[in-house]
C-alpha cells in the first residue's frame, strides 16, 4: 500500500490523510481517527489497518506487503461475506474475481 492508496472505501480516506492526521491532530487513542472524515465508522474493514497505523505514527514505520488490489478485493470479500456495511456514497466493490486455479476444487480418481 502506497501513501496515495485509499484505506478507508466508505469515506475515500487514503493513507496519506490518515498519517497527516495522526501527525497533526496527535490523536490519543485510535478511535479519534474516526475524526478524519469518518475513517472506520462505516463498514468496519479498515479498522485493524487505523489501529495499527495509529500505532506505527509514521508512515516510513509501516509495512504494507498488501497491494491496493488485493486490499480492496479482500475488503469486498468482507462486505461480500456479510461482516460490514458500506457507508452511504462507498466506493462500490470492484466485481468478483475469478477463482484462481489454486481455488478450483480438485477431482480425486
Ligand atoms: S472501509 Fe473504512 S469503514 Fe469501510
Amino acid at each position: 500500500m502506497e501513501l496515495d492508496d485509499t484505506i478507508c472505501y466508505c469515506f475515500h480516506i487514503s493513507k496519506r490523510k490518515i498519517f497527516n492526521h495522526i501527525r497533526v491532530h496527535k490523536p490519543r487513542v485510535p478511535s479519534q481517527l474516526s475524526d478524519c472524515g469518518g475513517a472506520g465508522t462505516g463498514c468496519g474493514w479498515c479498522v485493524p489497518f487505523l489501529k495499527r497505523y495509529f500505532a506505527e505514527g509514521q508512515p516510513g514505520a509501516t509495512t504494507d506487503a498488501l497491494s491496493a488490489s488485493d486490499y480492496e478485493q479482500q475488503r469486498a470479500g468482507y462486505i461480500r461475506a456479510g461482516k460490514g456495511r458500506p457507508a452511504a456514497g462507498a466506493k462500490p466493490l470492484p466485481p468478483e474475481s475469478p477463482p484462481s486455479s489454486s481455488d478450483a476444487p480438485t477431482k480425486e480418481i
